[in-house]
Parts: C-alpha cells; sequence; structure tokens
C-alpha cells in the first residue's frame, strides 16, 4: 500500500473513508472530530450518544456522510481508555481499522494524526501509525491459485497534515516504510514452504541485499566450511541433499576501524529432528527454524536502508536438519571450529550445534556486540508463551539496551539467568559439551552451550521459538510469520548511533 502525505485539512479530503481516533473517556469531540461533526449535522456525536460507539480499544464503526462531506465514509477508531493508551495499542488500532476497510472493499482512506494521543515524540506516533497499517495489512499468497480475483488489497493511505508537520512526518513514514518492508520480507522468507527456501535460495536472498549500496555479501559453501574445520554446522547439514550455506553479510556505514556489531541468525530452512526425529504434529511449522536467520538478513536490510552510521555484519549458517544414511548420529563426537568437541545428545538439539561455529566465526570480526537470534528451543515457549522472546547474555548493559528497544517496539523480551552452575547440565564424560542438557531449564542449557563458544565479547541470545510463528492473528501481526526481532534489532541498532 502507498502511503501519500498531503497538506490539508481532513474535513475537506475526497476519500474513501476518513479515519478518526476517540478514548473511551473523552467527553467531546475536538479538533477534526468536531468540525466534522458539525459539518456533517452531527453524524458523530449522534452514533457516540447512543453508545453505538464507544471507542474500546480497536472498535471500528463505519457511517456513511450522505453528502455532507467530501468524503463517502467516516470509519470511527476507538483507542480504549486514555491512560492506558500506548504506541501498541496505536499499532493495533490501526492494523484493524485497515482491515476493516479492506474487508469492504475500500481501496483508499485518509487520516491525520493527533499529536496529543500520547506523551511520545511525534516521529514515534507516525512510526506507530504507519506500522499498524502496513504490518497489519500484510497477506502471503503466491500459492493460491483458485480465487485469486477475491484477493482484496488496501491501495492508498492518505495522511493529511497542517503544513508545518509536512516534513516531519514524510520523512518519519519513508523511515517506518523502509522497517515494514523489511519485516514483510522477512515474513514472506519464513512464510516460503521449505521446498522453495532451501539453503541455496536463502543465500540468493541474501546476495539480493547485498546488491544494494554498501551491503557486501559471501556465502562459504561446503568445501570452504570443510577447510575452515566448522564441523558442528556440517554435520547437522550431512544428512541433507541440499548443500549448507554460511551466509555473511557485511554492511559499512561507519570507518573501517570502527567495530561492527555482529548479528547471527539461525537458519534452519527444515528441522526434522534428524535422526532424533519430531512427532508427526506440527512437523510443518519446522520451515519457519530459519525465522532467526531471517531476522537477521531484513535488519541488515534496513539498517543499509536507513543508511545508519554503523558497522554491521549479519552471520547466517543455513541447512537442513534431515535424516538418511549420510546423516549425524546420537552420540557422534563433533570438532567444532573453536576447537572445542561436542558429544551429540540429541540431533534435534541442532540449532546450537550450528550457532557454535557461527558464533566462535564472529570473533574474527572483534565485534563492539554480538545478538544471536534463533528459534531455539521449544522450553522458550513452555517458559514464556507464545508472545515472548527469552534473552540470556553475558552483558548487564548489552541487555538493557535491548530490553530498552524491547519496550519501544513492543516486541517483548523477558530476561531468564543464565548463571555457571547451569554449565553442570552440558558437560559430557568424554568430551568438553553435550549438545542437550535435557528437560530441566531447556532454554538456559541452550544458551549455557552457546555461551561457551562465544568469545569474550559482549553477547545477548534471544529466543524466538515463540513469537516467530503465530497460530492466531494478533492485531497487528497476521496469522504466520510475525518477523519478530526485525524491529527490535533496528530500535537497537538505531539507538545505538544516537549515543
Ligand atoms: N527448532 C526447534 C525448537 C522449536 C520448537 C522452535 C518448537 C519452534 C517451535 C529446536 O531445534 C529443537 O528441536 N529443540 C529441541 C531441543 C531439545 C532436543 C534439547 C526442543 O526444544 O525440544
Ligand atoms: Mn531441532
Ligand atoms: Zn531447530
Amino acid at each position: 500500500m502507498k502511503i501519500l502525505v498531503k497538506k490539508g485539512n481532513l474535513a475537506e479530503a475526497k476519500s474513501q473513508a476518513i479515519i478518526l481516533t476517540f478514548f473511551e473517556d473523552q467527553k467531546k469531540l475536538a479538533g477534526a472530530a468536531l468540525q466534522i461533526d458539525q459539518k456533517s449535522g452531527g453524524l458523530i456525536s449522534e452514533l457516540i450518544k447512543n453508545r453505538d460507539f464507544e471507542a474500546k480499544q480497536s472498535q471500528v464503526s463505519v457511517i456513511y456522510t450522505r453528502d455532507l462531506l467530501p468524503a463517502k465514509r467516516i470509519a470511527l477508531l476507538g483507542l480504549g481508555k486514555s491512560a492506558e493508551a500506548d504506541l501498541d495499542k496505536i499499532r493495533g488500532a490501526f492494523a484493524k481499522v485497515m482491515q476493516h476497510l479492506r474487508s469492504i472493499n475500500i481501496k483508499e482512506a485518509a487520516t491525520s494524526i493527533d499529536w496529543k494521543l500520547i506523551a511520545e515524540t511525534k516521529e514515534k506516533i507516525v512510526q506507530a501509525v504507519v506500522e499498524g497499517a502496513l504490518l497489519g495489512l500484510y497477506q502471503y499468497n503466491p500459492y493460491k491459485t483458485v480465487g485469486r480475483e477475491d484477493i482484496k488489497e488496501m491501495e492508498q493511505l492518505n495522511i493529511i497534515c497542517e503544513g508545518k508537520d509536512f516534513n516531519l512526518i514524510e520523512k518519519e513514514v519513508k523511515k517506518t516504510q523502509i522497517i515494514t518492508g523489511a519485516v514483510c520480507f522477512v515474513r514472506d522468507l519464513v512464510s516460503a514452504p521449505s521446498n522453495e527456501m532451501t539453503p541455496s535460495i536463502l543465500a540468493k536472498k541474501a546476495q539480493g541485499i547485498g546488491r544494494k549500496k554498501g551491503i557486501t555479501c559471501k556465502v562459504l559453501d561446503k568445501a570452504r566450511m570443510k577447510e575452515l574445520g566448522m564441523n558442528s554446522f556440517l554435520s547437522v547439514a550431512s544428512g541433507s541433499n541440499e548443500e549448507p550455506k554460511f551466509i555473511i553479510l557485511e554492511y559499512s556505514g561507519a570507518k573501517k576501524s570502527e567495530a561492527p556489531i555482529v548479528l547471527v541468525g539461525k537458519g534452519l530452512t527444515f528441522d526434522s529432528g534428524g535422526i532424533s526425529i519430531k512427532p508427526a504434529d506440527k512437523m510443518d511449522e519446522m520451515k519457519t527454524d530459519m525465522s532467526g536467520g531471517a531476522a537477521v538478513m531484513g535488519a541488515v536490510m534496513a539498517a543499509s536502508n536507513l543508511q545508519l552510521p554503523l558497522n554491521i555484519v549479519g552471520l547466517i549458517p543455513a541447512t537442513e536438519n534431515m535424516l538418511g544414511g549420510t546423516a549425524y548420529r546420537p552420540g557422534d563426537i563433533l570438532k567444532s571450529y573453536s576447537g572445542k568437541t561436542i558429544e551429540v545428545i540429541n540431533t534435534d538439539a541442532e540449532g546450537r550445534l550450528i550457532l557454535a561455529d557461527a558464533l566462535s566465526y564472529a570473533s574474527k570480526y572483534k565485534p563492539a556486540a554480538i545478538i544471536d537470534v534463533a528459534t531455539l528451543t521449544g522450553a522458550c515457549i513452555v517458559a514464556l508463551g507464545d508472545d515472548v522472546i527469552g534473552m540470556l547474555g553475558t552483558d548487564d548493559k548489552l541487555k538493557s539496551e535491548i530490553n530498552r528497544a524491547a519496550k519501544a517496539t513492543g516486541e517483548l523480551v523477558w530476561e531468564l539467568p543464565l548463571w555457571e552452575s547451569y554449565s553442570e547440565l552440558i558437560k559430557s564424560d568424554i568430551a568438553d559439551y553435550k549438545n542437550s542438557g535435557g528437560r530441566a531449564a531447556g532454554t538456559i542449557t541452550a544458551a549455557a552451550f552457546l555461551s561457551k563458544f562465544v568469545g569474550d565479547f559482549p553477547w545477548v541470545h534471544l529466543d524466538i521459538a515463540g513469537p516467530a510463528w503465530r497460530a492466531k492473528d494478533i492485531t497487528y501481526i497476521p496469522k504466520g510469520a510475525s518477523g519478530v526481532t526485525v524491529r527490535l534489532l533496528v530500535e537497537f541498532l538505531r539507538n545505538r548511533v544516537k549515543k
């Protein structure tokens, strides 16, 4: 959908539907709403008086203007109680109204933004409105061939403003479109089925990003990884006929001498569990096991489009985890890229094996920080549910930066402890470590395992097993791939610039 910023007055806008926001506890109409109510002979106040519209969070009521206004319809949008309003409620409400208008075959709408909605900067409010609208309208339908003519699409949203805000809004809309574009790019990658999102195809997508200014993309093939000794990663790949790829995206937005931020993403294009095979139920969802890798690609892409003055590296080990005569086995001992040895207890604990080599590889950049993103453990869903990202790490400052970005973006993050004692659970009798510590504290022992392969750099691990894939629609995340952590990482990076 296109978003155009226009100078003018909403009451004068010729539009299919003008969107007006209201609070539940709002005593009287003000601003554009008051003007429109007066011009339309009290259309809005009548609805409110009769309590057809109570302005509950994300409530939508559409009324016809019957030529009393240039606009054909008014869409009243509820924002709930004013004291409880925040950026995420704004995102959710704008997603809802746009989805509603789309469902009644409207292709174009107009709104203006009330700066008094919440106590946030104008930039953040514009961002929330645009994110809500664009992320909420996302749909994935490249494989639908029957009934394509019924697919509805919103084409245009006009943001009408006073002249003095025009530049600010236009600039912020552009930035937000870069971010939502990256989120939707990631949703597309994750939604794609594993037969059409192999490691090679994922690598091609990364090379596509690499054609952008300031980014280079290198892809290490199997032979090169063998030379380098990435045996932990290669063992996971050994059961698959698809060649593994180690994707390296380097974005240079700052001086060469400046230490980069390294983002590492788990890129399992399909996780069958390997010899320790998963149950059939929901195995199809394991096409999403590259969500972390995709999110890293999206974040690097957005950072470059925003021209952030930072150096950023994205590392994405990409492979399938399959079974077969050449597959790795429980009991195998692997020599990782770092030289440390790993006893395989469970071939389904494969994410940590590929990340181990990628995290060790990150050391060569002498990074300012390392953040890895992975659909790593089912245990994280047990602990925190479907909505929440699990965070573990060794650096309090980096964790607080992530927490700050989480609050701004509404991507919920909760920290789990990573005390040294948990490392006892991943000690192997005959190798340095084992790849599974059993059921207890599964998310933590996975992170403890990763920590053994991170050099002496500030590091945070984000487990997105829950929120990467949504079983049902929630506010501005239509069911399916969420693109989670793209906005979180971009916000984190933008905050790094401001320092
Ligand atoms: N990719 C899975 C984790 C996962 C499960 C993500 C459900 C999203 C939804 C991961 O590779 C895995 O299988 N982890 C095992 C680890 C165990 C064998 C130690 C798990 O969580 O059961
Ligand atoms: Mn697995
Ligand atoms: Zn996995």
